[in-house]
């Protein structure tokens, strides 16, 4: 048995998710694995914090020392861009292989990382990066490396998927939902990150960048969050058969890539559709195995540890962990998806208000297959009309909203989400 050192930055809800875990599998892993997996150093902010169960001996505020040691491991789970990314490149300069959670570090500066490790002949684990403790990095890295990934749909928030699931079921506001997800520990110190979007951005970045090898800089994803949603398109969505998740999608059309992060309907029997609460799971295509569906934990200190030591146990084992494409190739094109989609115009109860509207959709050449509106006599800000169209482009969608937006009937911002179908 080899004895492995790591210098830990970083004891939240992660890091002591790590210690507890190493702690409590000690011999499993040294008998698996060969290694026995030591913590040197545990870098934190506050040394008087309450951190049951953890040896308070080996806690510093101070970087430098967390780092030397000797240590043969760096793992990060500090988060945000400063100072884990300084960290992380003292890290790969003094030689260390750096394992990381951070999932906003490798959307930022990735690829400028993994060119620092590979000329430092060191590697960078991020199996915690994505899906919390589902092994979807491992997987499309070595697994499915045989495959040509054709397709990514994923639910890679748990915030945002615990959110829709209250609103939907429970017929909870969006606020009450949030609340919730604070309170459950599910969401970003900021929880803005979650349910904006931008979190599950960085996350389809990185799954991207490894399952179709192209350069993706930051705003390569189009990023839409769930605040606009409301009640009615819950209820909008079940009635006409569908459930509202937020996805994350990635598709490879040979030229350009389509990579977006958005709400969206899906029909009751597609894959991810009976996904709920903090779960994630993501469905990937490959030209060879076909469809695969990995589902599990996306987040939480045990789920997220349990991914950070599976890099640490490859990194001991066999000093290799997967790598992010460095750009060398130009940035892909994006891509203008075509869709069925779902519009909700919020309205005044005013002659004519249906046809203008199916007018202006008309116009952009968007056909529609279904139409219901609500309108409330003398209750200016109860009306709207509910839509869906026939496929058309994403760019001519957003052009008709934003004329339909500019009508003086409308009392508020029109919801447009995409249908997404399995195919
Ligand atoms: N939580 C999850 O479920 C989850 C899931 C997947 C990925 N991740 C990622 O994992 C990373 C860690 O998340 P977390 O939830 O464990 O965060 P967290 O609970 O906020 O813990 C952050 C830790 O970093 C320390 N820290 C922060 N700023 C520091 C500084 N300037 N110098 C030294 N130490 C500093 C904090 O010290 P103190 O304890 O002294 O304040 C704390 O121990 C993030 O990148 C996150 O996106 C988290």
């Amino acid at each position: 048995v080899k004895t492995r050192t790591i210098a830990l930055l970083g004891c939240g809800t992660v890091g002591r998710g790590l210690v507890e875990l190493i702690e409590r599998n000690r011999s499993l892993i040294a008998e698996r694995s060969g290694v026995d997996l030591r913590i040197s150093k545990i870098l934190v902010r506050d040394l008087a914090k309450e951190r049951g169960g953890v040896d308070r001996s080996l806690l510093t505020v101070c970087p430098e020392e967390a780092v030397a040691n000797g240590a043969d491991v760096v793992v990060e789970v500090i988060g945000g861009l400063d100072p884990a990314r300084r960290l992380v490149e003292d890290a790969l300069d003094a030689g260390k292989h750096v394992v990381t959670a951070n999932k906003a570090l490798l959307a930022d500066c990735g690829p400028e990382l993994f060119r620092r490790a590979a000329e430092r002949r060191v590697r960078i684990g991020f199996e915690a990066s994505v899906g919390g403790g589902i092994p979807v990095v491992r997987a499309l890295s070595s697994g499915l490396a045989g495959n040509r990934i054709e397709r990514i749909c994923g639910i890679l928030n748990g915030t945002c998927n615990y959110i829709l699931t209250r609103m939907a079921e429970e017929g909870l506001s969006f606020e009450s939902a949030l609340s919730e997800a604070q309170a459950k520990g599910f969401a970003e110190a900021d929880p803005a990150l979650d349910i904006d979007g931008t979190d599950a951005g960085h996350k389809l970045q990185i799954l991207a960048g490894l399952a179709f090898g192209r350069s993706l800089g930051r705003g390569s994803v189009r990023v839409e969050g769930i605040r606009a949603l409301d009640r009615e398109d819950f209820e909008a969505a079940a009635y006409l058969g569908f459930v509202i998740r937020h996805l994350a999608v990635g598709r490879d059309l040979g030229g350009a890539l389509d990579l977006r992060v958005h709400p969206a309907l899906l029909p009751k029997d597609h894959p991810l559709a009976h996904i709920r609460h903090e779960n994630n799971a993501i469905l990937l295509k490959g030209d060879a195995v076909g469809e695969m569906v990995f589902h599990g934990r996306g987040a939480g200190g045990a789920p997220t540890a349990s991914a950070v030591l599976s890099d640490i146990i490859d990194l001991a084992r066999h000093g290799t962990g997967p790598a992010l494409r460095i750009p060398d190739s130009e940035p892909a094109e994006p891509a203008d998806p075509e869709s069925e989609r779902y519009f909700r115009f919020p309205v005044i109860d005013a002659p004519g208000v249906i046809g203008l509207i199916a007018t202006a959709l008309g116009n952009h050449r968007i056909s529609i297959s279904h139409a219901s509106a609500t309108l409330v006599s003398g209750k200016a800000d109860q009306g709207s009309v509910r839509i869906l169209a026939h496929a058309c482009r994403a760019s001519v969608a957003r052009k008709a909203v934003d004329e339909i937006a500019r009508l003086p009937v409308l009392t508020g911002r029109p919801v447009a989400l995409s249908i997404e179908s399995n195919d």
